[in-house]
Parts: C-alpha cells; sequence; structure tokens
C-alpha cells in the first residue's frame, strides 16, 4: 500500500472478489460480483473529492452542509471489459458523465493503438476515473491515461479489480500523478500476458463469451 496505489482490504470486497475468481462461478453471478464490488470500490476512489458547502433548512434549523464541488466527475471505461464496471459506479454517482476508449494491440510492434474514442468535455475542470477491471502489462492503461491527458485531464485516478506487479510498475513510471485502486495486487503476469493467478479473462467472464 502507497499512496500510489491502495488495496481494498475490505472483508465484502475480499469475499466476493474470490468467488469471482472461482472458474465454476457462472456469468450471471460473475456479473452480480463486479456490480457489488466495482460499487464497493467507486466508494473508495471517489474519497478525498474536493468538497463544498451549501445553504440548507433542515426541519429544525438552517446549516451550511457538506457537498461536492466542482463539475460531475467523468468516468472513462476503457472498451470492452471496463464496461463491466460502469453499472455499480454509476449507481452511486449517477450523474457522473462517462466516456470510452478503444485500442487494440498492433501486432508487429505489440504498442496499443487508438480505434475509438468518446469523451466528456471539460476534462480539465473533472476528476477523471479511468476504469479497466485487469491491470496487467500496464501498456493500455498508460496509453489510455495519455490520452486522456492530451485532452486536457489533470486529475485522473485509475479503478482496477486486479492488479499485477508490472503493470502497477509501468503505470507509476509513465504516470506517477494517478493514485490507483485495485481490490486485489496478484503475484505476476504469465506468458500470455493474465493476471496469475487472476480470474480469466475478464471479458470473456463477464460477456460469456470465449
Ligand atoms: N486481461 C484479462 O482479462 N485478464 C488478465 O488476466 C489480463 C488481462
Amino acid at each position: 500500500m502507497s499512496d500510489h496505489l491502495t488495496v481494498v482490504d475490505h472483508p465484502l470486497v475480499q469475499h466476493k472478489l474470490t468467488i469471482m475468481r472461482d472458474k465454476t462461478t457462472s456469468t450471471a453471478k460473475f456479473r452480480q460480483l463486479l456490480r457489488e464490488v466495482s460499487m464497493l470500490l467507486a466508494y473508495e476512489v471517489t474519497r478525498r473529492m474536493e468538497m463544498t458547502t451549501q445553504r440548507i433548512e433542515t426541519p429544525i434549523q438552517p446549516m451550511d452542509a457538506p457537498i461536492i464541488a466542482g463539475r460531475k466527475l467523468a468516468l472513462v471505461s476503457i472498451l470492452r471489459a471496463g464496461n463491466g464496471l460502469l453499472d455499480g459506479i454509476l449507481e452511486l454517482v449517477p450523474s457522473a458523465r462517462v466516456g470510452f476508449i478503444g485500442l487494440y494491440r498492433d501486432p508487429e510492434t505489440l504498442q496499443p493503438v487508438q480505434y475509438y474514442c468518446k469523451l466528456p468535455s471539460e476534462l480539465d475542470e473533472r476528476l477523471v476515473i479511468v476504469v479497466d477491471p485487469m491491470l496487467a502489462t500496464g501498456n493500455s492503461s498508460a496509453a489510455a491515461v495519455d490520452l486522456l491527458k492530451q485532452a486536457g485531464a489533470q486529475n485522473i485516478r485509475f479503478l482496477c479489480l486486479l492488479a499485477a506487479p508490472e503493470g502497477v510498475k509501468r503505470m507509476k513510471e509513465a504516470h506517477p500523478d494517478v493514485p490507483i485502486v485495485t481490490a486485489a495486487l496478484d503475484e505476476r503476469l504469465n506468458d500470455h500476458g493474465y493476471i496469475v493467478p487472476g480470474l480469466g479473462d475478464a471479458g470473456d467472464r463477464m460477456f460469456g463469451t470465449k
């Protein structure tokens, strides 16, 4: 645990994650748990947002009550698996703006190439939370954050379900100003770039594809 990496070790998160990792867990159950875990992770990643006060009247007396300051936050999903984290977070933050970044890996250079990008306006004035369930090599995450910075984002956080040490290192080198929140820091990547012990292909697990 550091300022750059927060592992949410709450018992509810860890219990649900164990069921998600189990290969016998069905697509429907996986999806339901993903929604629940993403809500719990959203609680953590939205800590320390800028606050202000608003004058209201309770039934007893007026008060200056705390509210979140500034523009609505922006969630940015890295396609396609990032979409699995959106529903749970939007339940907690229903007014969030939502953007999408699609990247594929060029088979020759192995570098991420953008094929889709649609982002909310005024990114420079928003807290931007990038969501992708698996922080594996970190290449696509770092590329997505590059893109967001080019688009003006200045206050960026990264939310994932599982992280590999390789991905955390890559992100820390490329974007030391982007804190990462995850449910677990796993052991390593295997030769195919999968997180070990991991949970397999997150997109396939949540969408029921192979
Ligand atoms: N993407 C996945 O879906 N799973 C991994 O283990 C790594 C990257």
